[in-house]
């Protein structure tokens, strides 16, 4: 089974249960006390918790991970990774562990086919009702273990939901390890689904990274995570991750640039190094798409380290040239179809890899130098200090310090090197402590501002300027009682008409004026739910809490925000109108002049299809529907049959904006009052961003109008070119078009000929030895392998063709062979080594480079030879 069918599979299972899809959110979270999305969970917390209400309370998401916890194992095992695709079903407050365990009983053995026989499951120390409930499904009291807090108590690592969990494993057989189920070998018994049974919250506490079970959570709640790429490697019946066809195309790639073939898992280094290569490039691409650069710490230091660690196990490989950029491009060829922000970030991703492999080539050329003048002068012993700075300052890996010393007969105090890192993870510990408190911290204070002054008293909805009072303000640290010229800081105000970002729209921007200060305001959030926290930036005077102010939202802003959310609505209802009712809406960002907006669908809309929608949202537009907001219950708000959207939250009672008859949707957002205000609506394009969910973007109001001047430019540029008026412009350019494919088409077939008579000429110089004809020249061509394969045709018979070329800085070799038994590459190891270069390539074909043109004569030659030893008697010895 493909991955994309394991992925399809999994989410047509819990469709047709009821499970909404929600996409996956980016490796970056928006929780700030996450460093790394590493759970499908992580973007539900605000459900588990009961802040928030999911509209649905039924969820399924392909989420991407990124762990790295366990680096130094991949490669190492057959089942860790740094990056992985989470599949994971979810129900907040919804069924439970009944509903969530036969289900994955009836997925993994009907849909997926797994032999019953071989599944163990694990559940937690005292949780007797999940055992009943796989003992009630079929699985056999000897095939279920209880496992204590470590590995069946499910916790973020941080504050927030947890609970007990029960664990699906595979059996994979003798030849991965010990007998006696998971509770023995985790090799052998492969965990493959975790279900967790969210129901406890997790706090400050006693346990030992301080925190502990604090209490419970409000509903009794399903969290899922099944590994894609291990779930893979059982269905493909392939041994490890990076076999399966999600990292298979990259191990190849790895093996091209080895020149050898991946052993298998054989236990040797070797085998380790082709693994972490091809796992960490995808790792690579994903967290560079996602946003991630490479840094000295926090993210973007994990990224910088899944960087080094690759090129270092790929030069362990004798890999020199440039690996990270067709590894990661391998990645991209891989894997866009599933997640097409990889092909978007293409560039980006080649870039950013590009820049970050010369760099640490370079600090590993200054690295080896300030080693070459430790050694020179050291003893008998490199100090510890030594060590550590060359790892610390230069990034130049420990092993490598070892490898030289040791070369130049002295030792290196490794001792001393382990207690200078030790105490820097401490502290990196420390601050990673100190982040994540930081983000609970403020949430803190936010709650005391609240219970001090209330939440904010929000008029925008009404107006764009008020009177006001400011109430808190904030900087790093927490609150503070003055801010001045220059300073940015957070402040809270007792009356806001700011909108603060929510249901995708972004927050309002504008200015606050004290007595004797100026403030602009940046932006605008919520700090908690009601809680509008402004981001300002002191431009004149001086502030502090309790002084009187005039707060005034930046008004043409604001009005094309209002223009994008109307026309989000209405898109919204003509989308369904046109693909049906299944296409709703399941993302959006609503900003000044611009929407984007994510839908549910299987399959691409067709252009006559967002033609047909762009049409009847300008023209329902154009009729001028009045936009009328009304609050109700929300029982009342569903009779009247509104559309309410899957993460958004809502109280008890909502509000509900009509436009027109056509669009009723629950909103908080901010509309324009009648709907020809919101312009034209010009719809840029759409695209998939994941199973099942598609991507609408568009211009709205003034922006739609300066894309059609600039469209209008573009064709009157393009008729200027052609001569011609702007309507004859098509017709002229597809006749220019038309003559120019004629053109090419002779153009091709004078090469053709060309390259024909050239290998003829090569094969009348051919020369006979008993075994076949021997073609070895240097010619003047800049593609060499279609003239070889061409001169072997014209040889006919047994023969062996090699050609090679040069430029002032490089020299190229083919060797193609006729007998398709023979490994071509071996005839070219010789004078590939002469050029100065490695050799590749399969079968009959191969070819070699080199950085040593002048040489390229004598490696002819010395492939020449190669090739009459193979050619010399009747019955040539196969290489094989
Ligand atoms: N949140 C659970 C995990 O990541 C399902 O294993």
């Amino acid at each position: 089974m493909r991955s994309s069918d394991i992925r399809s599979t999994f989410l047509d299972f819990f469709q047709e249960r009821d499970h909404h899809v929600v996409p996956s959110s980016p490796l970056i979270p928006s929780d700030p006390t996450l460093l790394l999305a590493n759970a499908g969970m992580n973007q539900f917390k605000p459900y588990f918790l009961g802040e928030a209400v999911p509209e649905h309370p039924r969820a399924m998401s392909v989420q991407k991970c990124a762990r790295t916890s366990d680096i130094e194992n991949v490669g190492r095992t057959t089942r860790h990774a740094t990056f992985f695709e989470m599949l994971g079903n979810f129900s907040f407050g919804d069924y439970f562990k009944q509903e969530a365990i036969s289900w994955a009983w009836e997925l993994f053995t009907r849909n997926y086919n797994l032999d019953p026989e071989r599944l163990w499951v694990t559940v937690y120390l005292d949780d007797d009702e999940a055992e009943q409930l796989w003992r009630g499904v079929g699985v056999p009291s000897e095939r279920i273990q209880r496992l204590g807090m470590e590995d069946n108590y499910w916790s973020m690592g941080i504050p927030g939901p947890c609970g007990p969990s029960s664990e699906l494993h595979y059996d994979r057989g003798p030849a991965f390890g010990r007998e006696g189920g998971p509770a023995v070998d985790g090799e052998r018994y492969q965990e493959l689904w975790n279900l967790v049974f969210m129901q406890n919250l997790r706090g400050e506490g006693s346990g030992k990274d301080g925190y502990s079970i604090v209490g419970e959570l409000p509903s009794r709640n399903i969290d899922t995570g099944l590994g894609l790429d291990r779930l893979a490697a059982i269905l493909q019946d392939v041994e490890t991750l990076s076999e399966t066809d999600l990292l298979a195309p990259t191990l190849r790639l790895v093996q091209e640039m080895a020149g050898r073939e991946y052993p298998g898992r054989d236990g040797s280094e070797a085998s380790v190094s082709f693994r972490v290569v091809s796992e960490h490039a995808r790792s690579i691409a994903f967290l560079i798409a996602d946003g991630v650069l490479p840094a000295r710490d926090g993210r973007g230091y994990v990224l910088r380290r899944l960087m080094r660690r690759a090129i270092r196990h790929a030069r362990r490989l004798t890999i020199a040239e440039p690996v990270l950029a067709p590894l990661t491009s391998s990645v991209i060829d891989t894997l866009a179809g599933a997640w097409p922000e990889l092909e978007r970030q293409s560039e980006l991703i080649r870039r950013v890899v590009t820049a970050e492999e010369e760099g640490f080539e370079r600090t590993l050329r200054q690295g080896s130098r300030l080693l070459d003048s430790a050694i020179s002068r050291a003893e008998s012993t490199l100090s510890g200090q030594t060590a550590f700075e060359l790892h610390d300052t230069y990034g130049f890996p420990i092993d490598l310090t070892l490898d030289a010393a040791r070369s130049a007969g002295l030792t290196v105090d490794v001792e001393a090197f382990g207690d200078l890192l030790e105490e820097q993870r401490r502290q990196t510990h420390r601050a990673g402590q100190n982040r994540k408190g930081d983000a609970v911290a403020r949430q803190d204070l936010y709650r005391r501002i609240v219970a001090d002054h209330g939440l904010t008293d929000f008029v925008g909805y009404d107006t764009t300027s008020t009177e006001t009072r400011l109430v808190a303000l904030l900087d790093d640290t927490g609150t503070v009682q003055r801010a001045r010229e220059g300073d940015e800081i957070e402040m809270v105000l007792s009356r806001s008409p700011f909108y603060a970002e929510a249901g995708g729209q972004v927050g309002d921007t504008g200015t606050v004026r004290t007595s004797d200060g100026l403030l602009r305001v940046m932006d605008t959030r919520p700090g908690l739910d009601g809680l509008h926290v402004h981001t300002v930036h002191v431009v004149e005077g001086e502030i502090g809490p309790g002084q009187e102010a005039e707060a005034l939202v930046d008004e043409d802003r604001r009005a094309a925000t209002a223009r994008s959310h109307s026309a989000t609505h209405v898109l919204h209802a003509m989308l369904r109108r046109v693909l049906g009712d299944h296409a709703a809406q399941r993302g959006s960002r609503v900003e000044p002049g611009r929407l984007r907006f994510d839908f549910a669908h299987f399959s691409a809309v067709a252009p006559s299809d967002l033609e047909t929608i762009q049409t009847l949202v300008n023209t329902y537009l154009l009729d001028d529907p009045d936009v009328r907001v009304w609050e109700a219950s929300r029982t009342e708000a569903e009779k009247a049959g509104a559309i309410a959207l899957f993460g958004e939250k809502y109280g008890t009672d909502v509000r509900i904006v009509d436009i027109g008859d056509a669009s009723r949707e629950l909103c908080g957002g901010i509309h324009v009052g009648h709907g020809s205000q919101a312009g034209p609506v010009h719809i840029l394009g759409e695209s998939s961003i994941g199973t099942g969910l598609r991507r609408i973007e568009a211009l709205t109001g003034a922006d739609a109008l300066r894309h059609y001047d600039h469209q209008r430019d573009l064709l009157t540029q393009l008729a200027g070119l052609l001569n011609v008026r702007p309507d004859e412009a098509p017709e002229r350019l597809r006749q220019r078009l038309e003559t120019l494919a004629e053109a090419q088409r002779e153009l091709d077939s004078l090469r053709e000929a060309e390259l024909d008579s050239h290998a003829r000429r090569l094969a009348t110089s051919a020369e006979s030895l008993p075994g076949g004809r021997l073609v070895a020249q240097i010619v003047d061509v800049p593609d060499l392998r279609p003239l070889a394969s061409r001169t072997l045709t014209h040889l006919r018979g047994n023969a062996v063709v090699v050609l090679g070329s040069r430029s002032s800085s490089k020299a190229a070799l083919v060797a193609a062979v006729s007998d398709t038994t023979v490994q071509a590459r071996t005839l070219l190891t010789g004078a590939a080594a002469e050029v100065g270069g490695g050799a590749g390539g399969k079968g009959p074909l191969a070819s070699a480079g080199g950085r040593r043109p002048e040489r390229l004569e004598k490696a002819i030659t010395l492939a020449a030879t190669e090739a009459r030893h193979l050619l010399d008697s009747d019955d040539p010895p196969h290489i094989i």
